[in-house]
């Protein structure tokens, strides 16, 4: 029996749930908001449409106590006040004040539920409240991590893909670092068509910053559109639970643990069925490694600096 459980039925943790009963990936699907007429509502929504798909998902609402036997936890939460923040101080910072809140609310009854599963966090800044959540519920490092980066670098793909006109998925490589403006494309990671990509860009006179910047910038640029983002989040964190579920052994980028940086930042990863299963140190040039640092002290030095 697959069993997800999603905290939070804003944009994202709806299109989460969308997600997972279209593509029958779960099972049982346990749906938790504060709202409880939300809750109900997408439960019913989300019930409605399986009589014209060819699976069915069991849906429950509000039930902490599911929790104990659930494989993968989504954490979803946000707060419309936040995302206005964020919006107006174009900085995901902005958020902590918020989801700071909402982790104490939700870690003692996760921590309280006996949920031993993998806990797949999209909220922001998603490094720092990751490791928040990781620590006030006291599950492993490794049963823990987010999207981080793995958005960033599918928006990069995008962007390299536009100039090379091929699929993003032909795009290889990461982006490193904080989900957050100081993140950084690692281009001696980033292959197009197999070919390395510092090789391509001479040859075409590219300017790999812009490139970067285009990326970094990518989030902002569909929420001054739409004022949030969901599809792409969802989806990295679908695909993430999907390596889980799997034990794929998948390497992917993502937010998890960095023992060397000490803190959740966004870094190649082993995804399998216990969560991070180990971390992917690749060779970086200097420079990237150096940049790998500032991001990881940056989040670190904003972490404390919040956190009072
Ligand atoms: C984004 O960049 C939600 O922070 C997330 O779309």
């Amino acid at each position: 029996m697959r069993k997800y459980a999603i905290i939070g039925l804003g944009h994202v943790g709806a299109a989460v749930a969308f997600q997972l009963v279209l593509k029958g990936i779960a099972d049982e699907l346990i749906l938790i908001d504060t709202n409880e007429g939300l809750a109900r509502a997408e439960q019913l929504d989300l019930q409605d449409m399986q009589g014209r798909i060819d699976t069915r998902t069991i849906i429950k609402i509000n039930d902490y106590s599911e929790l104990a036997d659930t494989d993968i936890l989504f954490i979803t939460a946000g707060n419309i006040l936040a995302y206005k923040e964020k919006q107006a101080q174009g900085n995901r910072w902005a958020e902590f004040k918020y989801t700071k809140n909402i982790v104490q609310d939700i870690a003692p009854k996760v921590k309280a539920s006996g949920f031993h599963g993998v806990a797949i966090d999209t909220m922001n800044p998603c490094d720092a409240i990751t490791q928040y959540f990781q620590e006030n519920t006291g599950l492993s490092r490794q049963q823990v991590f987010a999207t981080g980066t793995f958005l960033d670098t599918a928006r990069m793909q995008k962007v390299v893909s536009d100039q090379f006109d091929c699929d993003p998925k032909n795009v290889t490589g990461f982006v490193y670092g904080e989900h957050g403006e100081s993140q950084f494309t690692a281009w001696s990671t980033v292959q197009v068509n197999g070919l390395p990509i510092t090789e391509l860009a001479k040859e075409r006179n590219l300017n790999l910053a812009d490139l970067e910047e285009a990326a970094r910038r990518g989030g902002w640029e569909v929420y001054k559109g739409k004022g949030y983002t969901s599809w792409a989040i969802s989806t990295c964190a679908v695909k993430l639970s999907q390596a889980v579920l799997s034990d794929a052994r998948a390497a992917c980028i993502c937010s998890c643990y960095s023992e060397k940086y000490g803190t959740y930042v966004g870094q190649p990863a082993i995804i399998g069925k216990n969560g991070v299963e180990e971390v992917t140190v690749l060779p970086l040039t200097d420079e990237e490694e150096a940049r790998f640092k500032h991001s990881a002290d940056t989040i670190k030095e904003k972490f404390q600096a919040f956190d009072k």
